[in-house]
């Protein structure tokens, strides 16, 4: 008897956790943002080396995450992103679909793109993806960058893109976006510096939906007990 009621508190106590923790859960998933965890990663490699921080600059993010949208279709079997988007898609199709005032668009200073089967934790998207050789690495370190902007997208399945611009521009008053800073809402992917959720999606979505379903089954086969 005694045990019994044990066992019910337990699955009370049990319920009650689930119903308080899993919307916790679910509510950091939908609002991480791996392209502001990628700033950071960039800015503590960054200042690990005595360089200048980086502004995030949601304009510069959101025209990263363009190049990606537009190369999403070309990754290599040797995960290498097979596209060459024109420079002035920058100013003709990027700038315009993101909202970035066009008077206030600076000189982009560099550019690293990559691409990968599955989707990558940032720090694994850092080392893996973005910064694998000489070229990367020194744009990663180069002096006169003022700005940074990431973006990334992926296809349902894979496979995933990821992209960092670097400006030289004054900070704060490039790429600035227009209705008061907030631009034009994008419908896929992720980009640094926005403040809308991240619709990426694809992030780690089955893998939670197994969890919580198998919390669900332990509750119902703890009732059943
Ligand atoms: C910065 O990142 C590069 C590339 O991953 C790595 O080789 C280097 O050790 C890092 N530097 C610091 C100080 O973390
Ligand atoms: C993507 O790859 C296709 C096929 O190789 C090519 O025709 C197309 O131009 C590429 N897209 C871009 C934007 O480079
Ligand atoms: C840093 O970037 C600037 C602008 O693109 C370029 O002119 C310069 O050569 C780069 N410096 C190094 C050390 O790569
Ligand atoms: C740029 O704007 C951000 C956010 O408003 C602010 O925190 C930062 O100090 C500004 N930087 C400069 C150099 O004005």
């Amino acid at each position: 008897m005694k045990n019994k009621n044990n066992l019910s508190c337990c699955c009370v106590l049990l319920h009650f956790f689930s119903c308080l923790l899993l919307p916790a859960l679910v509510f950091s998933h939908v609002h991480g943002n791996p392209a502001n965890d990628i700033v950071d990663i960039i800015n503590k490699n960054r200042t690990d080396q005595k360089l200048p921080l980086l502004n995030d600059s949601p304009g510069l993010g959101c025209m990263a995450l363009q190049y990606v949208e537009l190369c999403k279709g070309n990754c290599t079997d040797n995960n290498v992103v097979n596209c060459k988007p024109p420079e002035d898609d920058f100013t003709e199709v990027f700038a315009p679909n993101c909202g970035v005032e066009l008077p206030t668009f600076g000189t982009i200073t560099g550019l690293i793109v990559g691409c990968q089967r599955k989707y990558l934790e940032p720090s694994l998207a850092f080392s893996q993806v973005l910064i694998k050789d000489k070229k990367s690495l020194s744009s990663l370190t180069n002096k006169s960058h003022t700005e940074i902007g990431v973006g990334l997208v992926g296809v349902h399945k894979g496979p995933f893109f990821w992209c960092v611009l670097f400006s030289n521009g004054k900070v704060n008053s490039t790429f600035v976006l227009e209705n008061r800073g907030e631009g034009i809402k994008q419908k896929k992917g992720c980009y640094s510096g926005s403040n809308t959720p991240c619709s990426g999606g694809q992030k780690n979505g089955v893998p939670f939906f197994v969890f919580f379903f198998i919390c669900y089954v332990f509750i119902l086969l703890f009732k059943l007990l």
